[in-house]
């Protein structure tokens, strides 16, 4: 149901979605910035950001991972994701994207080095199957940092697995607060 919420939401907003959220929309910039250095990223690394949206983080997680590392996004709206394409092409910066529901990845186990998914927890049916999920698709060490907007009638923060290691646990804003939760899979 709430995915189904979700694809009629963005297949609206994907047009003023960058006007207040892009990757160059004062604050919210800076606050992209800081999520992506949770990440720890580091040269010729696979990332995957689920629910990649307009491709808003793409920017930042290039610039630490370079051309040698790979960028994999995911997201159900295909308005969204076309918006994306086009902002690639305009940054002339490479990645695979997919359309498709984040509950039901489709990637291979143990794939990425790091993992953001930001957005899309208060959207999605099952917040515990999107981490169980992510969790799935990580490496052991991985680096996985999620977050959304911090409102208690639509916060859904799931509940961490046990592989959860180093977690920390923050607040930041843009134009909106959120929680972020940062973490490692266990080796
Ligand atoms: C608030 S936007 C966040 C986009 C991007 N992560 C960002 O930081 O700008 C939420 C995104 O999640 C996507 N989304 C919502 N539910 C989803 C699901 N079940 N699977 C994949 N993407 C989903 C929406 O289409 C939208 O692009």
């Amino acid at each position: 149901m709430k995915n189904r919420l979700s694809k009629l939401l963005y297949s609206m907003v994907w047009p003023v979605y960058d006007i207040f959220f892009g990757a160059g929309t004062p604050f919210v910039k800076n606050m992209r910035k800081r999520l992506i250095e949770k990440l720890e990223l580091k040269k010729g690394q696979r990332v995957a950001d689920i629910g990649i949206g307009t491709g808003a983080n793409v920017p930042f997680i290039h610039e630490q991972i370079g051309p040698e590392g790979e960028i994999f996004g995911i997201d159900i709206s295909r308005e969204m994701l076309n918006k994306c394409r086009k902002n690639l092409d305009k940054w002339g910066i490479k990645a695979d994207l997919m359309l498709g529901d984040a509950e039901e990845l489709p990637y291979n186990d143990r794939s990425f080095d790091a993992i953001l998914c930001f957005g899309i927890f208060n959207h999605v049916d099952n917040p515990d199957k999107l981490l169980k999920e992510i969790m799935r698709i990580a490496t052991p060490g991985a680096k996985i940092v999620i977050g959304d907007e911090i409102f208690p009638f639509l916060a859904r923060i799931p509940k961490l697995p046990e592989n959860a290691v180093d977690v920390r646990k923050s607040r930041d804003s843009g134009i909106l607060p959120f929680w972020i939760v940062e973490f490692k899979n266990r080796k």
